[in-house]
């Protein structure tokens, strides 16, 4: 047989493989209260216009709230002959209404509809990734006000560097996940046109009213160009590329918990609901989350990169390869969910040791930068010049086999003759840190007025 829905001009029906590559229902069934909503605000559109009475679109409104409950109590028979989610809804509310059913489709196209239940969808997934990241954003918070002055190496090629603090450390990934929430707000702000109502791409003949439609379904306005509202895809894109940075930030995070949790760094433990053994190496605590969360950026990105190259050089309007957008914004959707709440959950647990960060800040002449600032504040030198006596003391300290603090004066003013005992004060992680005190720098002072903007912003 035929399809019921489009089957008019058809003598023959599909072929099993026809069938199976066509059908997009193993998938978007995950579109089913998006397309149930939109289908009972197009039907009280259609009354409102008279386009239908209202007795016919109370029994569809009707009747999708009994398909909704039947697809949402998992009592709800898919069937793959019926292609997709629109024609599954359609097929099951006209065994239940009868006629009323088939007047739904009215002014509308699945073209229109998909377009439509696809970015209430994303829609969505742009609040729940905003939810997530404001959890971990807390997070992070909570860490970084605890060690608000706990002194640790700041690196650079993965060298100690220069002293920070690890509230520093910490609220740096804030800031990151910050731009990432306002990212998924920028492209949530622009998704918000309603494509409803461009049916198969020219509009329609029927006086439908798409500014009433797409009030319901709370968006801001319709789409304006019935061509572009079919074939734009840029709201999954945008949202996959959002989510693509996100787990890229993710990734950063997750390579650092996996340094730190090395018996080689110590700086954090990792806690034991976060953590997975060996099954031949007894004394293993692997940081598996942590490795997991370093990877899931190339699946996210992969799902990305899939539907760039799925939309480039499609021509106007529809075209079937369109239905290729869903599984990889399904995909990296999940992916950045799992993710930002396995990260919340490591973040929370994970127990840093101040005293092994301290030690670690005052190896690797993390202060070298200190002393070269000291001898142009307070000797007059030009800093290029001061930068090669600290090299020259560096030196020094590395031939000695000690660190820049343990060279008695002598030592250093053999190298440079206008030292004196105050070079000493500088020379101290503390101090160090203490002494950042530009905007935005490591000192305390600074963090604590950086988590409190963040507690203000975040409540
Ligand atoms: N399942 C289809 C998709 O996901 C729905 C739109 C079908 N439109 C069409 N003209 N065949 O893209």
């Amino acid at each position: 047989p035929s399809n019921a829905m489009w089957g008019g001009r058809f003598a023959a029906g599909p072929d099993a493989i026809m069938e199976a590559i066509n059908a997009s229902i193993g998938f978007d069934r995950r579109l089913a209260r998006q397309d149930i909503e939109g289908s009972r605000a197009h039907a009280a559109m259609l009354a409102a216009t008279g386009i239908l009475t209202d007795s016919d679109a109370e029994s569809i409104r009707e009747g999708l709230l009994t398909v909704l409950s039947e697809i949402e109590g998992g009592d709800f028979a898919f069937s793959t002959a019926l292609e997709d989610i629109h024609m599954n809804v359609e097929a099951r509310l006209t065994e239940l209404i009868g006629e009323p059913a088939r007047r739904l489709h009215t002014g509308r196209s699945r073209n229109d509809q998909v377009a439509l239940d696809f970015r209430m969808w994303v829609r969505d997934q742009c609040d729940a990734a905003d939810g997530a990241l404001a959890a971990l954003q807390r997070a992070l918070l909570a860490q970084a006000e605890a060690g608000a002055d706990w002194v640790m190496p700041g690196f650079t090629h993965l060298q100690v560097a220069q002293p920070v603090t690890w509230g520093h450390h910490m609220l740096a990934y804030v800031e990151m996940l910050a731009r990432d929430r306002g990212r998924f707000a920028d492209a949530r702000r622009r998704m918000n046109e309603c494509p409803l109502g461009a049916a198969a791409l020219a509009g329609t003949s029927f006086p439908i009213d798409r500014h009433m439609t797409a009030q319901a379904l709370g968006f801001d306005r319709p789409a304006g160009n019935s061509l572009d509202a079919v074939s734009d895809r840029d709201f999954a894109l945008e949202f996959l590329s959002a989510a693509a940075i996100c787990a890229t930030h993710l990734s950063r995070l997750a390579e650092e918990l996996v340094i730190w949790s090395t018996a080689q760094f110590r700086f954090v433990r990792l806690s034991d609901r976060w953590s997975t053994g060996s099954s031949i190496m007894p004394q293993k605590r692997n940081p598996d989350a942590a490795e997991l969360l370093r990877a899931k950026i190339g699946r996210i990105l992969g799902s990305a990169i899939g539907l760039f190259t799925v939309m480039k050089g499609l021509p106007l309007a529809y075209s079937k390869d369109m239905q290729e957008d869903k599984e990889p914004v399904f995909d990296a959707a999940d992916t950045l969910m799992l993710s930002l709440a396995a990260m919340t959950g490591m973040v929370s647990d994970m127990e840093a040791r101040p005293d092994v960060l301290r030690a670690a800040a005052a190896t690797g002449f993390s202060t070298a930068t200190d002393l070269a600032d000291w001898l142009v504040r307070e000797l007059g030198l030009p800093f290029r010049e001061a930068h090669h006596v600290t090299g020259a003391l560096v030196a020094m300290a590395e031939g000695k086999g000690c660190d820049l603090p343990d060279l008695t004066l002598q030592d250093m003013q053999s190298v440079n003759g206008g030292i004196t005992e105050g070079v000493f004060d500088v020379l101290g992680v503390d101090n160090s840190v203490r002494s950042r005190t530009s905007f935005g720098g490591t000192a305390p002072d600074q963090v604590r007025a950086r988590i409190a903007h963040w507690k203000g912003v975040l409540g």
